[in-house]
């Protein structure tokens, strides 16, 4: 049975039993700051198991059942086994006070063993009298009268408890299907509410959700090894090994699994950057490259695999062969990007390995230096990285709260014209520079502003008269300066610059200098004040450029 006749035979089932059938969400949460991604089909859902929206008005029934795209990316370092991905459809059925445990049982024995014809190796319920939650005899007592010969194990919180996704939300004990010893579907009784406080407070209304990773029911369907052999996968492994001049498949795995997260990202209007959702996809994307180049595929290969990829989900989600040419771009540059910042750290690489600045102004992961490190025999150190790390981040954090509240306690009109220049400033550096600039610090007085940034070359005379000349332009046009305050993630998804290891508030103000957020020049999360418009600002140069630390440039500039 291929993949498509099983997710139709899967929303057929639940159909047929008072399930509405809804799109798979997008891969980039709506509403829902607790987490980067979509990581679950419930996801979607949590309005209705919360009691804040009402199943039935949108939906024909209590009932609802999907297909869900999901990422998880925190078994990043496993990939390359059999049963690990990045992403994965998840099939899900789900009822918001419907029904409850005895019929959500019963329709997942029915499907595995009737509608697909599998054989259950055992299930699992949940006990653990230290958790304080009362063990789930009922579910096995459901599972008994359906088959008296099943093995049922119990299992403790770490195995049979789900969620909450994120910090607080929805969770409840869970029952799981196994088969073959591989756990294939979760069975989620929500009967709780997680708070941030750590409480587990009953949900008025209980809820059922499940997950079944469709990949892993494809092993057992298709009776293959691993997800890498099913239909899903197989034409770009056997794409990759026709490529290949030096073929081994756990390169070419960790190449299939994170090119195929990357194109569903992108399709969902994730672009690679240094924050967030952009550098979780910038990490696949180099980690996919480092790949392809131990496999010897020749540079641009994975650009080519994109449409091995979209032929696959040709009928599923035809939005990836709409989106063929912005894939195909958007992986493209960043391979070439990568391929120079590489090149530059690999210089640096040579001369000492020291994993912080390789991050900090290369942008290599750890585990990228640690590779390095390994081809030429050496270890690195992870704990002094971490220190380093950590001493960082909070420097970052005393700057951003420089940067945000007391940096500008002097609101003099002339320190307020600088703090509108640093915005330009900051613009204009990623410009002419590239994105692996970030800011590392700022300081203003009415004499000048000084500009801290992660660079790793000596900025060239024509460089800075580039700078300067897009700072002067931006302030010969006198474009109007204003903020909206919107949540944290709105803020995000307006792509406005902010410091990537700082925590903000809910609700932040993002500043724009241009006609509109959406064609604005810059944008940056900041508490203010500025300039009304750029036009008072008067004639903007750079008096010194010059390293602070290893990979670190300052600039110093006045306004005349
Ligand atoms: N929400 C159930 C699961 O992800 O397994």
């Amino acid at each position: 049975m291929e993949s498509k006749e099983v997710r139709d035979k899967f929303l057929a089932f639940f159909k047929a039993r008072e399930h509405t059938a809804v799109p798979s969400a997008s891969l980039v949460p709506e509403n829902d700051p607790s987490v980067l991604f979509t990581t679950a089909g419930m996801q979607q859902f949590k309005p209705y198991y919360v009691g804040a929206k009402k199943a039935d008005q949108d939906f024909d029934s209590l009932n609802a059942v999907s297909v869900q795209k999901c990422v998880r990316t925190s078994d990043i370092d496993e990939i390359g086994d059999d049963t690990h991905l990045t992403f994965f459809e998840m099939l899900g059925n789900f009822s918001f006070g419907g029904y409850w445990k005895e019929e959500a049982i019963k329709y997942a024995y029915e499907f595995i063993t009737r509608e697909l014809g599998l054989i259950i190796d055992y299930v699992s319920v949940f006990r653990d009298e230290a958790s304080g939650i009362p063990a789930d005899t009922e579910s096995a007592d459901i599972w008994h009268r359906l088959d008296p010969t099943l093995k049922i194990k119990e299992h403790n919180k770490d195995d049979n408890f789900w969620g909450p996704t994120g910090e607080e939300g929805p969770c409840g004990p869970t029952t799981e299907i196994y088969i073959n010893g591989v756990e294939v579907w979760n069975i989620v009784f929500n009967e709780y509410y997680k708070s941030r406080d750590g409480n587990y407070e009953p949900l008025k209304t209980k809820g059922i959700d499940t997950g079944m990773g469709l990949e892993r029911l494809l092993v057992q369907i298709q009776n293959k090894n691993n997800v890498f052999e099913t239909d899903l996968f197989e034409p770009v492994i056997e794409q990759i090994k026709s490529l290949s001049k030096n073929y081994d498949s756990k390169s070419a795995r960790i190449v299939a699994d994170h090119l195929r997260t990357a194109i569903f990202m992108i399709a969902d209007s994730v672009t690679p950057s240094n924050t967030d959702r952009g550098y979780i996809l910038r990490r696949l994307l180099r980690r996919a490259v480092r790949f392809a180049d131990k496999l010897a595929l020749s540079v641009g290969s994975l650009t080519d695999l994109v449409e091995v990829v979209e032929n696959i989900y040709d009928q599923i989600y035809p939005e990836l062969k709409t989106e063929n040419s912005k894939l195909k771009t958007e992986i493209q540059n960043e391979e070439s990007k990568f391929r120079e910042t590489l090149a530059k750290g690999l210089k640096e690489f040579e001369k000492g390995i020291d994993p912080f600045i390789l991050f900090t102004t290369y942008g290599f992961p750890f585990e990228l230096t640690r590779e390095l490190a390994a081809e030429q025999g050496k270890n690195v150190d992870e704990a002094d990285f971490k220190t380093k790390l950590g001493d960082h981040q909070s420097r970052s954090r005393s700057n951003a709260e420089q940067k945000f509240t007391g940096g500008l306690a002097d609101h003099s009109e002339v320190v307020i014209k600088y703090h509108t220049a640093t915005h330009l400033l900051n613009q204009a550096l990623h410009e002419v520079l590239g994105e692996g600039v970030e800011q590392r610090g700022s300081n203003i007085t009415a004499e000048r502003l000084r500009f801290d940034f992660s660079h790793g070359a000596k900025l060239t005379d024509e460089e800075k008269q580039k700078i300067e000349q897009i700072v002067n332009e931006k302030i010969e046009a006198n474009l109007p300066v204003n903020f909206v305050i919107l949540s944290k993630v709105e803020a995000e998804k307006t792509g406005a610059r902010h410091l990537f290891d700082e925590k903000y508030g809910d609700e932040v103000k993002v500043y724009y200098i241009g006609e509109s957020l959406n064609t604005a020049y810059s944008k940056e999360f900041c508490g203010g004040p500025h300039v009304e418009h750029t036009g008072v600002l008067g004639t903007f140069k750079i008096i010194k450029e010059e390293a602070v630390a290893a990979g670190i440039r300052r600039i110093k500039a006045v306004l005349q």
